[in-house]
């Protein structure tokens, strides 16, 4: 070896500055990839608020290293640096769900994929605890990926299951309601890719928890 600096992020751009992170593109070993550094919120207690902040970022490395090993279409780990509460995951060549849907470039069956994809999350044993149409994201062959595990659970029970399609619809009639019918696309999706896997509650059993759920908030709201 040369006497070259051992180098293997190199950085490129700022892409995202939110309350919770700092996402930044770049290269890992050469590859595409994001830096994704969570943020302290600021709460009044330090200590508390760090805790927090480590435990949301151990649980989007734990939960993306599962599903990597069943070859879920989410961002690979490349990295996990548990003092500075960052990651280092693959990057997704593709655009937010939320930009397709504004932008009136919705294939016909993305909705029902996208069901289908939110099923083999949880036959995998995971929740993901904030599905909106901006941690969906599409790339240009269609194909759907999810990103964003910070509030994910694994081995959820079925109100979080039931709670991932209420967190989409809330998503789907807030912001995007020139679609009428589109959760009923994701539910119908939900169910047709679904198969029964010992210790995951059934499709059915998940949809009718998400009409109570629904009906809830509809009566409480
Ligand atoms: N692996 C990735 N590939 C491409 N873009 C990404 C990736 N991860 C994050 N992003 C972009 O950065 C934004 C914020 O990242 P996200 O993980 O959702 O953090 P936050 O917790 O702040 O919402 C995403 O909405 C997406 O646009
Ligand atoms: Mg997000």
């Amino acid at each position: 070896m040369s006497g070259v600096p051992y180098r293997p992020w190199s950085f490129e751009t700022k892409v995202h500055e939110g309350a919770e992170a700092t996402v930044s593109r770049g290269e890992w070993l050469g590859k595409p990839a994001m830096l994704k550094l969570r943020k302290p919120k600021g709460y009044r207690n330090p200590d508390l608020d760090n805790r927090l902040t480590k435990s949301r970022m151990a649980v989007e490395a734990r939960a993306l290293s599962r599903l990597q090993k069943r070859n879920f279409p989410s961002p690979s780990l490349f990295y996990v640096d548990h003092q500075d509460s960052l990651i280092i995951i693959s990057e997704i060549e593709g655009l937010p769900l939320f930009e397709v849907m504004a932008n009136g470039n919705l294939g016909e069956d993305a909705l029902s994929r996208v069901g289908g994809i939110i099923r083999r999350l949880h036959e995998n044993g995971v929740s993901h605890g904030d599905l909106t149409t901006h941690n969906i994201m599409i790339d240009p062959s269609g194909e759907i990926f999810l990103i964003d595990f910070g509030l994910a659970k694994i081995s959820p029970e079925l109100e979080n299951l039931g709670q991932d399609l209420q967190v989409l619809n809330e998503c789907l009639t807030a912001s995007h309601s020139e679609y009428p019918g589109a959760i009923e696309k994701v539910v119908s999706g939900y169910i047709s890719f679904s198969t029964s896997v010992p210790d995951v509650p059934d499709s059915g059993d998940v949809t009718l928890r998400f009409d109570e759920i629904r009906n809830r908030v509809r009566y409480l709201g």
